[in-house]
């Protein structure tokens, strides 16, 4: 097999070049030919120094993953940034696209670092759970002071050449598109200089008020996971007087306890399960996409204003339509305001604003979406007004445009039927706030045409969104699972449990809210018939008396000014009331039985949709879970966890009150 390394010479420097596509991941045979290569260039008397440089899109993004939990090849990533570090000639990293993880690590490793403008430099192994094990928590706060390591290792997010430049982690920014001869032109220039900056000789000072004020800032980010903890520590351990190898050993010893826990397990397989998502499994990849140059959104409420504002970030002009003069003008207005906000965080340029803003083009004019080539109907959930909708854009729209409906429940085949075109069409499930939330849910009709679902996919993409591709069924895959949760609340709720109690269970679950707090957000008039003489329910008792959620100040739980929450005594009196008139016997609620009762219901929801092949995989469930409704990435979503409690002792728990369970979730079988 040939070595994914080679070397070339230019005079007196050796460029040692990786080529592992897609991203250069440092797997075995790259590590194995880093090492050799430096063996070589030490070796030979005519070379004077040595650059590192990697072709194709990127520097090497990190170790390879898929080989994380096998055993391990010879040499480690460890061993290999050290033989770098220790070469008694220059070693200069060239760095293009992203140097992340053990990429980064390498750069470390070596004595020099050149970048392009558009690279970008980062630790993101906290998003697997992990800690930069090559030295990185060591070596970062060495070069560039504790509180620049904290952000990179403890948030994870990369930082420009510019950034990196100003810390000490790079030494010099070279053309663009002259990386490789400024890279040997810079190695020559350091040829003769010695000593040699080895980062593991540098002395990085305690910053005591950083660390407390990094935890504090970023106390609710890190809530639930463990390795945001396990980066501070190491890099406290960097700068508290400790040796490199004793910081070294901590940093091994934190990286295998991560390693070999369910958290990380749990968000490695969200890191594939994101990227497996996007395949649609009998679609040929190399289909004719249709091209989307300009989408249509049928209103311009929370929900399409949201819709228009991911394509409109993207450079994709949006014709926005509504019934009402005075609702297109406050939706537009919301979208300006949404932009200028983000403008004002520093996180968008004015021009920026007003470009996106440029491109929307808000009418009054149905027609004007004759020459939109996806339409995406943003009204409100009824089938009857999505019915005419869908008729009136068959007649007007032209031939190849993609009509959508972003409906949360109902059935696209339906929608679909209504027009002469039924390949055309296709759900488009966004999630509130739209501009925000990362899921999208593409709902696959039974005659929605490949190329148009491929579309859709790739587009999803450019805007930002994790897709997944759903089938047709009542709330498509999160929403359907939701029901049961939302059912068993309610029943838990009568035989005893209170709103908190439930809502706290979820919340120490690691999901942002429980059920009551999530209907108080969505509003508990959703769904609700509108007539206040007739209590069937709590709901109904609730909506009566305008408890409708946040929005009225009062739902399962009274709001301050504020939003604050507290018990409502009301409710209690309104819950107390039901149970008294149903006769539902009481029995004290354990937090395990809300568990059992809540959560474990949805996993069997989940084995359900999977069954009836509403989602492709397992792991797609997950990333629908955690990507549209919270679900603690630690836990790796619901399916993943399923399989980390142990099928067993689910199907036990849901048996056990009565549910019936699905069948491949009793055999072991979900895929
Ligand atoms: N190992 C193995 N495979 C990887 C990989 C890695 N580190 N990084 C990306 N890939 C694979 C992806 O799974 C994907 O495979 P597929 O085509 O079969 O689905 C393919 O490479 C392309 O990846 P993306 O679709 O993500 O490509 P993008 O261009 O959108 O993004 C990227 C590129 C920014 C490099 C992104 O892939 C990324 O963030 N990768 C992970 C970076 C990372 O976490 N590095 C740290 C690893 S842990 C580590 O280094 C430990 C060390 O400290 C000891």
């Amino acid at each position: 097999m040939t070595s994914p390394i080679r070397t070339e010479r230019h005079d007196d420097v050796m460029v040692i070049i990786s080529d592992n596509p897609p991203v250069n991941a440092l797997g075995a045979a790259v590590r194995q030919g880093l090492a050799a290569a430096i063996t070589e260039g030490l070796d030979d008397d005519a070379i004077a120094a040595m650059v590192i440089r990697c072709d194709g899109r990127t520097f090497f993004a990190g170790a390879d993953i898929t080989e994380f939990g096998k055993p391990m090849q010879e040499p480690g990533l460890p061993t290999v940034v050290d033989m770098i570090e220790a070469s008694s000639k220059p070693v200069v990293a060239a760095i293009h696209g992203t140097a992340l993880g053990g990429g980064c690590e390498v750069t470390l490793g070596c004595h020099y670092r050149v970048a392009t403008p558009s690279a970008k430099i980062g630790t993101p192994e906290v998003k697997l759970g992990l800690l930069p094990g090559a030295g990185g928590t060591q070596r970062i706060p060495r070069i560039a002071g504790v509180a620049l390591a904290l952000e990179m290792t403890a948030k994870g997010d990369p930082i420009s050449a510019k950034k990196a430049l100003d810390a000490g982690l790079v030494d010099r920014i070279v053309g663009e598109d002259t990386l490789a001869e400024d890279a040997i032109a810079f190695a020559r220039e350091m040829a003769e200089h010695r000593p040699l900056p080895r980062a593991s000789e540098k002395i990085a000072k305690p910053d005591p008020d950083a660390v407390a004020a990094f935890r504090k800032e970023n106390a609710r980010r890190f809530r639930g996971f463990e390795a945001p903890a396990a980066n501070i520590a190491c890099v406290e351990k960097a700068a508290d007087g400790s040796s490199f190898a004793d910081g070294i050993a901590f940093e091994r010893s934190e990286f295998m306890r991560l390693m070999s826990g369910t958290q990380s397990a749990a968000q490695r397989h969200l890191f594939f399960a994101e990227r497996q998502a996007a395949k649609v499994d009998d679609v040929p990849t190399d289909v004719k996409l249709r091209p989307i140059n300009k989408v249509g959104v049928i209103g311009a409420g929370t929900m399409g204003g949201g819709i228009a504002m991911n394509f409109l970030s993207a450079g994709v002009p949006v014709t926005i339509v509504e019934m009402q003069q005075e609702a297109l003008d406050r939706g537009a207005g919301v979208i300006r305001k949404n932009y200028e906000a983000t403008a004002a965080k520093g996180r968008m340029k004015p021009e920026q604003v007003e470009a996106a803003m440029g491109a929307l083009t808000p009418t009054l004019d149905f027609a004007a979406l004759a020459e939109c080539d996806l339409v995406i109907e943003a009204v409100y959930e009824n089938m009857d007004v999505k019915k005419d909708i869908f008729t009136k854009l068959d007649t007007l729209c032209k031939p190849g445009a993609i009509l959508a409906s972003n409906t949360s429940y109902l059935n696209v085949d339906e929608i679909a039927a209504c027009t002469k075109r039924p390949e055309d069409v296709v759900g488009m499930h966004f999630f509130s706030p739209a501009n925000v939330m990362k899921l999208l849910e593409v709902v696959r009709g039974e005659k929605t045409g490949p190329d148009v679902l491929a579309t859709v996919m790739a587009l999803a993409k450019k805007i930002k969104k994790v897709a997944v591709v759903a089938g047709v069924t009542y709330g498509f895959i999160g929403n359907r699972m939701l029901m049961p949760r939302q059912v068993e609340a309610m029943k838990l709720l009568m035989e005893g449990a209170t709103p908190e109690q439930i809502d706290k269970v979820h919340v120490a679950f690691g999901m942002p809210m429980g059920p009551f707090q999530m209907s108080d957000l969505a509003g508990v008039d959703i769904g609700w018939h509108r007539d206040p003489t007739r209590i069937e329910s709590i709901r109904d008792a609730l909506a009566a008396e305008g408890r409708w959620g946040q929005k009225t100040g009062k739902g399962f739980y009274d709001y301050d000014e504020k939003r604050q929450p507290t018990p409502s005594p009301r409710v209690a009196e309104i819950v107390a009331d039901f149970r008294a008139k149903t006769g539902t016997p009481q029995h004290e609620i354990t937090d395990q039985e809300i568990v059992e009762r809540t959560l474990y219901p949805m996993v069997n929801e989940g084995a359900l949709i999977l069954e009836e092949g509403k989602a492709q995989r397992a792991s797609d469930v997950d990333v629908v879970w955690i990507y549209g409704y919270g679900w603690p990435v630690y836990r790796g979503g619901p399916m993943f966890w399923a399989q980390s409690e142990g099928y067993d002792k689910v199907v036990a728990g849901l048996e056990k009150h009565g549910f019936a369970v699905a069948e491949s979730l009793r055999d072991g079988t979900i895929k």
